[in-house]
């Protein structure tokens, strides 16, 4: 039988829309707008993209939207003193520092001089522990997108088998912190990984995080398994031009998968949508406001 397609367009669709719903209230009821600041430093042409979309989709659920566009050659220390007046302004309830830096540049320091209130991203080293220790923190967006999508397909994942491909800090660990916390069996696999294929094939869930176009054939997928596809890869063409792909090779994953995320149209909208997500959490913890339901872990 073919895959279900988990559209994650419609899914972050419905995500910004709840945010919309939650932004409008917290302004009718407390007069209070969440703001969310963005800081790019240098101009990488990819990191211009994702920037530019993250503030039209702020302004689209009623959000404020700051962006800071620093030169390449900004010095540490002015980029620190920029993040701590943002730390320091009440109309900014989210911060983030898109990534990658240019190389003279600090990207732990940077990080970690960020309040862990406003670590939008979840990548500030409290955050990483409160979400390791299972305590309310900020949930880095792509893995939160990958979870939502999980829970909205299967209901509960408790004691299914999970295999992350992929053992970065921005995808791959959170992704099996959450997994566990859920009460998955999780591995993590990866470049060193002995007989992945036969590690893939015991997975009830895989999330394939690892950058590699097409990395994944369907023959390590176990049948109806769901399967999770964070990459974005651009390819040539045979015919000319190029077009975007996953790490998993989608017509034979899809053809032995009982659900799967396609490319484009699966987990990229979801990493924005969460964004915006974190951003109404961050602003109702930092008002002594429940953070929304639905929208956090
Ligand atoms: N660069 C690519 N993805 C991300 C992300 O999720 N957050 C930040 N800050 N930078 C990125």
């Amino acid at each position: 039988m073919a895959a279900t397609v988990i559209d994650g367009k419609a899914f972050a669709a419905r995500v910004r829309g709840q945010v919309a719903t939650h932004v409008a209230a917290l302004k009718a009821d407390h007069g209070i707008t969440p703001g969310l600041a963005v800081v790019l430093v240098g101009e990488d042409p990819a990191s211009q993209v994702y920037v530019k979309s993250k503030g039209k989709m702020t302004l689209e659920v009623g959000m404020k939207s700051v962006e800071h566009k620093l030169d390449a050659g900004t010095a540490e220390a002015d980029l620190l003193a920029l993040i701590h007046q943002l730390n320091t302004d009440p109309e900014i309830h989210g911060i983030l520092v898109q990534l990658p830096l240019p190389g003279h540049l600090d990207e732990d320091l940077v990080i970690n001089s960020i309040d862990p209130a406003k670590d939008v991203d979840g990548f500030h080293i409290s955050n990483v522990g409160l979400l390791g220790t299972g305590q309310d923190s900020m949930v880095p967006c792509t893995p939160l997108g990958c979870l939502m999508m999980l829970r909205d397909h299967h209901g509960s994942l408790s004691g299914m088998d999970a295999v992350v491909i992929g053992r970065s800090n921005i995808v791959g660990k959170p992704m099996a912190q959450l997994l566990l916390g859920d009460s998955c069996t999780v591995t993590i696999a990866h470049s060193r990984t002995k007989d992945l294929a036969d590690v893939v094939r015991r997975a009830d869930i895989v999330v394939a995080a690892v950058g590699r176009p097409q990395m994944v054939p369907g023959d390590w997928i176990k049948p109806g398994a769901t399967v999770i596809d964070v990459g974005i890869n651009r390819i040539d063409k045979p015919e000319g031009g190029t077009r975007l792909v996953g790490d998993v090779d989608y017509d034979s994953c899809a053809a032995v998968a009982g659900a799967i995320t396609p490319v484009p149209g699966g987990v990229g909208p979801m990493t924005i949508a969460c964004l915006l997500a974190n951003t109404v959490t961050a602003c109702c913890r930092a008002n002594g406001l429940p953070a929304p339901e639905g929208l956090t872990v």
